[in-house]
């Protein structure tokens, strides 16, 4: 079986994947938002650096469902994302607030296997 894993944190430390859709289901170069264990998470399909990213969908800024339709891009190589609210970004490899004011996003490991993408939860 062949599979491709991406970024944090060390997936061989995650315990549990759980399936979050097919892989075809997710605009590239763009969020979806889902819904695992009661918990709005975002996944992003970078497609152009052939990544995948998940992070809470909650902006930490005014609370709002969002980062899942925030735009996509790269800070000095780095992924992030900006909500569509107020333009606060945030790493997609880390969840640091890339603007030095808000308080840090989670991330979770994504792996895509057999077209099939899961989040390591914990
Ligand atoms: S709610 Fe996200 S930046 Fe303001």
């Amino acid at each position: 079986m062949t599979y491709d894993t991406y970024n944090i944190p060390k997936n061989e430390k995650v315990t549990s994947w759980v399936f979050a859709g097919n892989a075809t289901d997710f605009t590239e170069e763009g969020g979806e938002c889902v819904l695992i264990e009661g918990e709005q998470i975002a996944i992003f399909n970078f497609s152009s650096r052939g990544e995948w990213y998940a992070s809470q969908n909650i902006c930490p800024h005014k609370q709002q469902a969002a980062l899942s339709r925030g735009m996509i891009g790269s800070e000095k190589g780095e992924p992030k994302v900006a909500c569509p609210f107020h333009k606060k970004t945030f790493s997609l490899c880390t969840g640091k607030n890339l603007n030095g004011e808000e308080a840090a996003i989670k991330v979770y490991p994504v792996k895509v296997e057999e077209g099939k993408v899961y989040i390591g939860w914990h």
